[in-house]
């Protein structure tokens, strides 16, 4: 199957990562989908933000887990493209609103590893499952005690082994807790050993952050599950020339 492209954070290389105007660029450069990163405020609302805190993205200070969503929509998110004036944190439901009318395939990344943010997995699959979109949707996590509770909770819910350090049995693993697909740093990926065993027990390989135009050119020959990229303009024509 052709590789698919996903935009890491939307289109992140060109516009603030996880905000509107990322995923509308990743949707105009033709992306197969995005990934984005949840966490939970304090008034238990979805922000999608990559880190715990807003510091390095945002006009602000603090972790998100002591603002309300309110709150947190007054900082500006530009820090990295200054041009954008108006990007702001936004909240899951206005992403998956977004995207709604494309075709989009969505994963949702829980930051669950440094706080557990308790009841994330049911809130966002009920919000999921309101916007109808279950079809399209992967969850995935660093924090593996998520996707086993995402699984558990809906067993027809997707699920990716989010991992950065490479593993001896990673396939096995994922096997074993009935994840759909594995979700490897590209740094895991040197040796064609992890591409051959995940085609031969059928687990595909989404693969990130892949921002070097060989790389995406040697996945996209290997016939990988998906290319996580900041570039999806570039992963898109590199993808295409494979016919
Ligand atoms: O989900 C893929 C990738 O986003 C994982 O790392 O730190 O960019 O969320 P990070
Ligand atoms: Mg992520």
């Amino acid at each position: 199957m052709k590789t698919k492209v996903w935009a890491h954070r939307g289109a992140s290389a060109y516009a603030p990562e996880n905000t509107l105007e990322a995923f509308e660029l990743a949707v105009r450069q033709q992306a197969d989908g995005v990934e984005l990163d949840v966490q939970l405020t304090k008034d238990g609302k979805l922000a999608v933000i990559h880190d715990e805190t807003i510091d390095r993205t945002c006009n602000g200070l603090g972790n998100v887990k002591d603002y309300t969503m309110a709150e947190l929509k007054q900082f500006s998110c530009n820090k990295t493209h200054p041009e954008y004036t108006a990007a702001v944190i936004p909240e899951l439901k206005e992403v998956l609103k977004l995207l709604k009318p494309t075709d989009l395939n969505v994963n949702i990344e829980l930051k669950t590893g440094v706080y557990r943010y308790k009841g994330i997995e049911e809130k966002v699959l009920k919000l999921v499952k309101k916007m109808e979109m279950e079809e399209r949707v992967i969850y995935s996590s660093f924090h593996h005690p998520s996707i086993i509770k995402i699984k558990k909770l809906d067993p027809e819910a997707k699920t990716g082994v989010l991992y950065s350090d490479g593993w001896i049995h990673v396939v096995a693993y994922a096997k074993l807790m009935g994840a759909d697909a594995l979700h490897p740093s590209v740094n895991n990926l040197r040796s064609e050993k992890l591409i051959k065993e995940s085609k031969k027990k059928k687990i595909p390989l989404h693969v990130w952050t892949v921002n070097e135009e060989a790389l995406m050119d040697y996945l996209a020959e290997q016939g990988i599950g998906a290319i996580i990229t900041n570039y999806p303009d570039i992963a898109r024509r590199i993808v295409d020339q494979k016919g």
